[in-house]
């Protein structure tokens, strides 16, 4: 990334020089105020103008002498900012502080949508969401149609999704007023048939697409292959929204150019990430894990939900000055139908009393449960810039610790490497058939 450097005249206070960096017109601008220490004492620190709540303590004390201190204010466009924030932004900390259950004080995704004063304010905006028959799909298709957005509704059983849109429409609570949500057939177990999805809705939408949410999904599945040979919560999870983005992507673009405003697409991924990181890189190795080599329900499905947050920084990187942002969102833990693959087994490991105070606890209710999926799709903090981060509980998310528990917050950092990311890319592109871009 090419440095700039600006005309300003470094402040000497480091008041004014926090005043600077939040207040400046670069930074309105979405160019980012990047802040270079070069000294033995300070080290490098690098603060994203839009995150600096304070400065780095060595240059707060009170003997902090800047005149010591080499330092240079440069800017860089950060609309492809990257990376774990330094500070994580968490507006909604306080009420996931001590959960109560669902229904409880954590925000419902209409919530989240009066909160960013989003009620009636995507009209014209189109948003696509993939897995709208069942689960957080259908809270987040009504939470977008309550936001007045022009909703395609995507689904593999068409009946179901039918009832879903009847249901959003007869029940619309703030907006009764916005477009009809449109249903798109789309089979996410077949490379042909996310194509076939992908045509329809090309034909219905208008060249417009502003929010594209790649929500649907399968967890801990026995063993299995898709049509295209791939391991079914891979082909599901990642590849065939893969390609559903690449399809996509001229959409995608279009729309942000002409609207001026920066398209995203959110990846629905889960806490599940920390089971596993992306258990193949190559050829070679996707044949091994789609021949069902040293196969496990859980740490495929971890797999899958590493690669959607790879995927999700990747596009970031690639298409963030172009653009497209992405975000990763995990949910949180719901009573949907996600968990109708998992055994007896499976929930003895978790344990009765456990799951128990789990569900009395830290899960949400489907409403609650698309709020995180709202926020990323509504938030002023994400208009064209903070793309290319995993959110849980409406927040930016730092590091897990090694030894946290499930249900905890936090991240796992192999979902940031950007060399895995950039193998997982150029692998998609291979599956899915699509040129590497
Ligand atoms: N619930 C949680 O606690 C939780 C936690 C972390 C992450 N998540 C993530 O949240 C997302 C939504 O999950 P959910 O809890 O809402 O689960 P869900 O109730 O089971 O809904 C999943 C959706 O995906 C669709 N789907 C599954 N396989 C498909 C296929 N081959 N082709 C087309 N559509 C397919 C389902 O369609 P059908 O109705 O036809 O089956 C359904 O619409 C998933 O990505 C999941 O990994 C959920």
């Amino acid at each position: 990334m090419p440095w700039l450097r600006l005309p300003y005249k470094v402040p000497q206070r480091p008041q004014d020089l926090l005043h600077l960096c939040q207040t400046s017109a670069a930074v309105q601008a979405n160019i980012g105020l990047e802040l270079l220490y070069k000294s033995i004492e300070v080290g490098r620190e690098a603060c994203h103008s839009n995150r600096i709540t304070q400065l780095p303590k060595s240059l707060t004390t009170p003997d902090y002498i800047p005149e010591a201190l080499d330092i240079t204010v440069s800017t860089r466009d950060t609309t492809a900012t990257m990376g774990p924030p330094a500070t994580p932004y968490q507006p909604y900390a306080e009420v996931h502080k001590d959960p109560k259950g669902p229904g409880d004080a954590r925000p419902t995704s209409l919530q989240i949508l009066k909160d960013s004063d989003a009620i009636g304010k995507l009209k014209g905006k189109t948003v696509l969401i993939t897995g709208c028959s069942a689960g957080i799909g259908v809270e987040t298709a009504r939470a977008m149609y309550e936001a007045g957005a022009t909703v395609f509704a995507a689904a593999r059983d068409m009946k179901k999704l039918d009832g879903v849109i009847e249901d959003i429409v007869k029940n619309a609570q703030e907006n009764k007023d916005g477009p009809r949500p449109q249903p798109i057939e789309l089979h996410l177990d077949s490379l042909e048939a996310v194509r076939k999805g992908a045509e329809d809705f090309k034909q219905k939408c208008g060249g417009q697409l502003s929010i594209l949410i790649n929500n649907a999904g399968v967890m801990a599945t026995p063993y299995s292959t898709t049509k295209d040979g791939l391991e079914t919560q891979i082909a599901v999870n990642h590849f065939a929204h893969f390609l559903l983005f690449q399809l996509l992507k001229p959409l995608l673009l279009d729309s942000a150019k002409q609207s001026g405003s920066p398209s995203r697409v959110i990846n629905v991924t889960s806490a599940g990430h920390r089971f596993s990181t992306l258990k193949f890189n190559d050829k070679a190795s996707l044949d091994a894990w789609n021949s069902g080599e040293g196969y496990n329900n859980w740490i495929a499905y971890g797999s899958s939900k590493s690669a959607n947050v790879l995927m999700t920084n990747a596009i970031d990187r690639k298409y963030g000055s172009q653009g497209i942002h992405g975000l990763a969102v995990h949910p949180g833990g719901i009573a949907t139908d996600l968990g109708r693959h998992m055994t007896k087994e499976d929930w003895e490991a978790y344990g009765e009393e456990n799951v128990k105070r789990m569900m009395a606890t830290i899960f949400k209710s489907t409403s609650q449960g698309s709020a995180n999926t709202v926020w990323a799709a509504v938030s002023p903090h994400f208009e064209g810039k903070n793309g290319g981060q995993y959110l849980e509980d409406c927040g930016e998310t730092g590091l897990a610790g090694e030894s946290d528990a499930a249900g905890t917050p936090g991240y796992r950092p192999h979902i940031y490497d950007e060399e895995l990311e950039n193998k997982l890319w150029k692998l998609s592109c291979e599956v899915v058939g699509v040129h590497e871009d």
